[in-house]
Formats: C-alpha cells, sequence, structure tokens
C-alpha cells in the first residue's frame, strides 16, 4: 500500500488526493468525487451565481467581503484571490485601495476566470487548486478566499498550501458561511440552507436556482468555527475570528 500511495503522489497531488479519498483518509474538505459535483454544479450556475448569492446571503456578502478586505489589505499589495470564481473579491479591493494593488485571480473553473469582471485589471489569471498552487514559497502580502474554501478538496493541505506561498507576516482572509458552534444555532442555520434557501433560489432562477442545494452539502462538510479556528492556530501565528449573524457567517485574519 505504501507503494501505491507513493507512486499516486509522484504522479501529481491531485492524483494523491483522490487516492486518500478512495481510502476515505481525508479528514477535512469535500473530497475529490464530492468536488467534482461541488464544480459541476459551480459551473452550470454562473449565470444566475451573483443574484442568487445576494438574496441567500440575506444582502450580506458584498458587505462581509468588504469588512474582510478593509482589514486586510493595503496599498502596495500583492494579493491572490484564491477561488475567485469571476473577481467578486478583487473587484472590492481594487475598489477599496483604489487599485493600487497587485492581484492575481486563481480558479479551477477557467470559463469563471473568462467571464471575470470587465473592469478587473489583475496581473495574472491562473487555473488550479489551493491543494497544489503554482507559486513560489513567500510570495504573497495577501491570500484571500471569499465564500471559496469551503469548497476545498483537502482543508488541511489547502491552509498548508495557502501558508506556504505566503510572506513572513503575510494575511490570510477568509469570508465565507460558519458553522455555528452552538447546537441550537448550527441546526437553525441547516435548516435555513437545507430548506429556506431552495425557495429563494427557485423564485430567482427557476430549475437553475435549485442547484444551490449543493450549499447545504459543503455546509455540513465545512468544521464548526472552534475546529476551523483550531486548524488555523495549528499554522498560523495568529488568528482573528470574528462571527457574523450569529456564527452563520465568519471573517477570519490569519498571520503567517
Ligand atoms: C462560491 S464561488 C466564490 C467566488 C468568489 N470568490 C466570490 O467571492 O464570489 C467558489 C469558488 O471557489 C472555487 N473553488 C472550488 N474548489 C476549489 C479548490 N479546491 N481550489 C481553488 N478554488 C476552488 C470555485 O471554482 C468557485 O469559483
Amino acid at each position: 500500500m505504501a507503494e501505491d500511495m507513493l507512486h499516486y503522489f509522484k504522479q501529481n497531488k491531485y492524483s494523491y488526493l483522490i487516492y486518500l479519498d478512495k481510502l476515505n483518509l481525508h479528514v477535512l474538505g469535500l473530497g475529490a468525487s464530492y468536488w467534482k459535483q461541488v464544480i459541476s454544479t459551480l459551473r452550470d450556475i454562473i449565470p444566475v451565481y451573483d443574484k442568487v448569492n445576494r438574496v441567500i446571503s440575506l444582502g450580506k456578502d458584498d458587505l462581509y467581503r468588504y469588512e474582510g478586505i478593509s482589514g486586510n489589505v493595503k496599498s502596495g499589495d500583492l494579493v491572490l484571490d484564491a477561488g475567485s470564481g469571476f473577481g467578486n473579491m478583487s473587484l472590492t479591493t481594487f475598489k477599496i485601495t483604489v487599485d493600487k494593488v497587485r492581484i492575481v485571480m486563481y480558479d479551477p473553473i477557467y470559463e469563471m476566470l473568462q467571464s471575470s469582471r470587465q473592469r478587473l485589471v489583475v496581473e495574472l489569471k491562473s487555473s488550479g487548486i489551493f491543494e497544489y498552487m503554482p507559486f513560489k514559497d513567500n510570495t504573497f502580502d495577501v491570500v484571500m478566499c471569499g465564500y471559496s474554501l469551503r469548497d476545498a478538496i483537502n482543508l488541511e493541505s489547502a491552509i498548508s498550501e495557502i501558508h506556504r506561498i505566503l510572506k513572513k507576516n503575510g494575511r490570510f482572509l477568509i469570508v465565507d458561511l460558519g458553522k455555528p458552534d452552538n447546537k441550537i444555532i448550527r441546526l437553525g442555520v441547516s435548516i435555513y440552507l437545507k430548506y429556506i434557501i431552495k425557495i429563494f433560489a427557485y423564485l430567482i432562477a427557476r430549475q437553475t436556482g435549485l442547484k444551490f442545494q449543493t450549499l447545504y452539502g459543503t455546509f455540513v462538510k465545512w468544521p464548526e468555527n472552534h475546529t476551523l479556528n483550531s486548524l488555523l492556530k495549528k499554522q498560523f501565528s495568529q488568528v482573528y475570528f470574528s462571527t457574523k449573524l450569529m456564527g452563520g457567517s465568519i471573517i477570519v485574519s490569519s498571520i503567517k
């Protein structure tokens, strides 16, 4: 078995993740097979993503992006927008810094990068996954993940890679759904994501909207807030974990 694993790992890290998935050894993250389903759904919802997302986040998605970015990005930074989609985080970053940053957009879905916001003039658009990033050690001042880290195939590998490519004292910003530590509140958020979102999404985007149910699947696999906090603390020197909507949304800033 050890030889088998080595073979997979040598081929490339993605095959290695698939191998771990087959053995059911991954600890946190979507796992390779479920991740493929999520990516295929994300491709399908590209045309309606923003509209539906605005409503199901109770109009708060952009507000939280804004709050996270204002506290973590400054003029002159080299920023990686990881899981950029078509660039909502990048767009907000340019607005806040009045274009005085350099941004690399990074996403596994090539079509998302292609249909990125017209106004965006970025350093580079690159396609790939968190778990294996084509960037050198100590490259970025900031890595930001807006509603994307939850889709990691293997969460610990993703966090390690992000840590590796950040400069010393670099900042890792996560803006995402949170999984409340309190059981009752967690149940409330689960019910919202599993049942209520379906109705909103259907009203806005009909059959395509129903695909937003995937959100619930990714929430199920997402760690509770205290677990994510501990995971980040294992690698980063400081972690500032801020919760919104009773823990249902998080803005986390970690310093290398
Ligand atoms: C919900 S969209 C968020 C897009 C954007 N950041 C925003 O704020 O609206 C999640 C993005 O994460 C990307 N993604 C999913 N799994 C990923 C992975 N393992 N590595 C990097 N990006 C990933 C998806 O392709 C998708 O574009």
